[in-house]
C-alpha cells in the first residue's frame, strides 16, 4: 500500500504522458469512475453509476466529441474506506483515464481527490458535499452545492417550519460528512437562537441505538436531526419509535435512498429531509432525464444521486468540447469556466471554490413515498 503511494508521481507522469500520446492516436477517450456498486451503501454507487453511464451513452450516440467515443471504465469501490485509494490509482496509472468522476459519499472523495491531484487528473464529483473534498485542490471539482449551504438551510428549517428550538444531534463520527454537516448546521441553529439541546454519535454500521436513543429522549428535545445516511437512519428511526419518541426527526441528502421507506416503514413517514433535486420538478431538462432514465432502466425513477451523475458526465463532455483537447490543463481549465450549464438537476455554474451554486429541496415521506415540499434557493 505505502510503496503504492510512494511510486505515485512518477507512474502517473507517465500515464499522463501515456494519455496524451492516447488523445491523439487512440479511439476511444477514456474516462474513469468509481463508485460503491457494492456494499453498504451500494444504492449510491448504483444510483451514480446509472447516471453516469446514461450521460456517456448519449454523448456517444450524438457521435461523440472530438471525432472518438467516450469510454467509461468503472471501478467499484464496495463501500471500503480504502478501496477508492486503489480504484484511482488503478484508473490513473493503469488505465490513462483522461478524468475521474466519482464519488457520492465525501469520504470516498477525501480519500481518492490527492491523488487526483497530484496526477492532475480533473476529479469531478457528482454529490459530495463536505465543503473540504473541493478544497483538496484545483483539480477537484463538483456539481453539487456545499453543507455550508445545506446545514443553513436545513437550521432554518428547524428553527423556521419546524419551529423546533432544541435540537438533539446524532452524528456518524465514521462519516466526514456526517461530522461536517452536523458543524454547519449547529453554527446556523446557534445563530438563529436555537440550541442543541444534546449531542451523541454512533459509528455508521452499527445496528443498536437504543443508548443514544434513551439519552435524548430524557432530554425531550423538541426534534431530532440526523445528519447520516439512509440505512443507519431508517434503524433509528425504527427504534425511536419503539421507545415511544413522536418528535419530527429530520436530516440531509444522505437519507435519500428507496431502503430507507423499505426498512423504515412505518417509522420513518412524516420525517423530513433536504436533498438536491426531486423528480417532481418539472423543469423541461428533469422532464426528459426522468423519461431518458426509465427507459433506458426499466421504470425505475430516478434519485439525486443519478441526476447528478448525469450531470456530472455532461459537464465533462462539454469541458472536452470546450477545450476541444483532453490535454489535462486545457481540461482543467475548461471545467473551472462552466457557466450556466442547463443539467439536469437545473442551471448552475461552477463557482471559484469549483463548487456549484444550487438550490435545494426538501422532502417529507408521506404515503410511504418521497413527496416534494419546498425548494430553497442559494
Ligand atoms: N452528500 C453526501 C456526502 O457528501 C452524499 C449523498 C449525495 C448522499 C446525494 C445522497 C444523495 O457524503
Amino acid at each position: 500500500m505505502k510503496s503504492r503511494f510512494l511510486l505515485l508521481p512518477a507512474v502517473s507522469a507517465l500515464a499522463i504522458a501515456f494519455t496524451g500520446c492516447k488523445s491523439g492516436g487512440g479511439d476511444t477517450i477514456k474516462v474513469g469512475e468509481f463508485a460503491s456498486i457494492t456494499g453498504k451503501e451500494a444504492t449510491f454507487g448504483i444510483s451514480s453509476h446509472e447516471g453516469t453511464l446514461l450521460a456517456i451513452e448519449e454523448v456517444n450516440a450524438k457521435g461523440g466529441l472530438l471525432g472518438k467515443k467516450l469510454e467509461l471504465l468503472t471501478e467499484d469501490d464496495q463501500t471500503k474506506a480504502g478501496e477508492p485509494a486503489n480504484a484511482v490509482n488503478k484508473l490513473i496509472s493503469k488505465d490513462g483515464v483522461i478524468a475521474i468522476l466519482g464519488e457520492v459519499a465525501s469520504s470516498r472523495s477525501l480519500e481518492a481527490a490527492p491523488i487526483c491531484q497530484q496526477s492532475k487528473i480533473p476529479m469531478i464529483s457528482p454529490s459530495s458535499t463536505n465543503p473540504t473534498v473541493t478544497q483538496v485542490g484545483d483539480y477537484i471539482f463538483r456539481v453539487c452545492f456545499t453543507d455550508i449551504f445545506q446545514g443553513a438551510a436545513l437550521a432554518n428549517f428547524a428553527t423556521g417550519t419546524l419551529k423546533a428550538n432544541r435540537i438533539a444531534i446524532l452524528t456518524d463520527v465514521k462519516s466526514d460528512y456526517s461530522k461536517g454537516l452536523a458543524k454547519n448546521f449547529k453554527e446556523k441553529l446557534t445563530s438563529n437562537g436555537g440550541k442543541v439541546a444534546v449531542e451523541l454519535d454512533y459509528n455508521g454500521g452499527e445496528k443498536d441505538f437504543k443508548n443514544q436513543l434513551t439519552t435524548i429522549k430524557a432530554d425531550s428535545p423538541d426534534a431530532i436531526f440526523l445528519p447520516g445516511y439512509y440505512n443507519d437512519v431508517a434503524l433509528i428511526c425504527i427504534q425511536a419509535k419503539q421507545l415511544g419518541m413522536d418528535i419530527p426527526i429530520f436530516g440531509g441528502d444522505g437519507w435519500e435512498s428507496d431502503s430507507l421507506i423499505t426498512v423504515g416503514k412505518e417509522a420513518v413517514e412524516g420525517t423530513y429531509f433536504s436533498t438536491h433535486c426531486s423528480p417532481e420538478e418539472g423543469t423541461p431538462e428533469m422532464v426528459a432525464f426522468v423519461a431518458s432514465y426509465k427507459k433506458r432502466f426499466n421504470g425505475k425513477i430516478p434519485d439525486a444521486m443519478a441526476v447528478l451523475g448525469y450531470d456530472s458526465a455532461m459537464v465533462l463532455a462539454d469541458s472536452i468540447k470546450r477545450a476541444e483537447t483532453t490535454e489535462s490543463v486545457a481540461l482543467r481549465a475548461a471545467i473551472a469556466t462552466t457557466k450556466d450549464f442547463a443539467g439536469a438537476g437545473g442551471k448552475f455554474s461552477i463557482n471559484a471554490n469549483r463548487d456549484a451554486d444550487k438550490p435545494l429541496v426538501f422532502i417529507q415521506i408521506k404515503g410511504g413515498k418521497f413527496t416534494y415540499k419546498a425548494t430553497v434557493k442559494p
